[in-house]
């Protein structure tokens, strides 16, 4: 039955709602049919390159407050800090030249990065060799529109879950609808658009995490992103237990991603690695094809809590992008030269 529906899933790259459901519900283990099915479409589709992403996590501030998430405005218990304008800057340029060909500027949503600054980031950026990601958070389509026209390239903007209740229970000073709008935003203004989703949330079941899936369909996502759910003890779910079974069912969420997106670009992400001492090579050889490797200076990175224990927060850029490359190397897979586009995206 289930090869049943990983034939179809492989042939036609779409499935319904109780099939993917089906396929929630089949146990994990290493090579299993599911991740060799996706492993098999991501070699087909995007190849053995993996796209590295440079990651700087430029402020800490944030005006919201998810339930989840350390970053929160009421956690008093965080030292927040800010990059200056130079100072991303200059780790991007560092970055390029070590040969990253993307640069993803990550914060909380921090009004102090003003229209003016980011252009003047975006665009100072943009003077090196190199593809440039927002991940900063809802703002205006005007806003969006003049980002996209200083130079940024994608962004990068999880929906966390695609189940209106509890989005806005867990997200409670926020709207799941202008989540959507943010989206549509985006998508029109030519953007490539990651979203994602939060794996093992309270309350949240398979039909949900199916009902992910299926929007990432969609909306024609070109990236999606799966963070197993993490409690951070500063936070208002921090009494619960990290459960194992986050990690397996985020890394199923994400095999079966690639099965129907076959051509997007899927990070192993970092909370995969903070779960799993094997959590990168799991999700590589399960449909992943990018890692995202800190490159935000030492001092500030480990300030960036949004759960504990984060992947790398010890090591400098510098020894994360070695453990990276040895990663890459130990599975046979080859690190890629050019901006990682989704191959449908580049126009000749
Ligand atoms: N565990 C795992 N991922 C989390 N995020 C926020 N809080 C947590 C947590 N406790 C993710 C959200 C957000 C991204 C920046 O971090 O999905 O979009
Ligand atoms: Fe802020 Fe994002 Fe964390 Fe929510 S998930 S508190 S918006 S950084």
């Amino acid at each position: 039955m289930i090869e049943v529906i990983l034939k179809k899933a492989q042939r036609t790259h779409s499935l319904e709602k109780n099939e993917i459901i089906q396929l929630l519900k089949e146990p994990f283990y290493i090579n299993c049919p599911l991740f060799c099915a996706a492993d098999k479409v991501r070699k087909n589709y995007v190849g053995d390159d993996i796209h590295l992403r440079g990651l700087i996590e430029f402020s800490n501030y944030c005006k919201q407050n998810c339930h989840y998430c350390g970053l929160r405005k009421d956690n008093k218990n965080i030292k927040r800090y800010r990059l200056t304008e130079k100072e991303i800057i200059n780790v991007a340029k560092n970055a390029s030249e070590q040969g990253y060909k993307t640069i993803v500027l990550q914060s909380g949503e921090d009004l102090y990065y003003n229209v003016e600054k980011m252009i003047y980031i975006i665009s100072e950026i943009k003077k090196f060799d190199v593809a440039l990601t927002l991940s900063i958070g809802e703002k205006t389509y005007d806003e969006y529109e003049v980002y996209k026209k200083a130079g940024a390239d994608r962004f990068l903007l999880r929906i966390e879950t695609t189940d209106e209740n509890l989005y806005e229970n867990l997200d409670p000073e926020m709207n799941w609808n202008n989540r959507i709008k943010c989206l549509t935003d985006l998508k029109k203004l030519n953007f490539e658009v990651g979203t994602g989703c939060l794996v093992g949330l309270p309350d949240q079941t398979l039909e949900s995490l199916a009902d992910d899936i299926l929007f990432f369909k969609k909306i024609n996502a070109d990236m999606i992103g799966i963070g197993p759910f993490l409690p951070n003890k500063d936070t208002p779910l921090g009494h619960l237990e990290k459960d194992n079974n986050n990690f397996e069912l985020a890394i199923k969420v994400m095999a079966i991603t690639r099965l129907l997106l076959p051509d997007i670009n899927i990070p192993a992400t970092t909370a995969m690695a903070t779960f799993n001492k094997d959590g990168y090579k799991i999700a590589l050889q399960s449909g992943a094809n990018v890692i995202m490797p800190n490159i935000t200076p030492d001092k500030y990175s480990k300030l960036y809590e949004i759960y504990p224990e984060k992947f790398s927060v010890d090591e400098t850029p510098e020894k994360t992008l070695k453990t990276t490359l040895d990663i890459i190397q130990n599975i046979d897979r080859t690190v890629s030269k050019d901006y990682g586009c989704r191959k449908t995206n580049i126009r000749n």
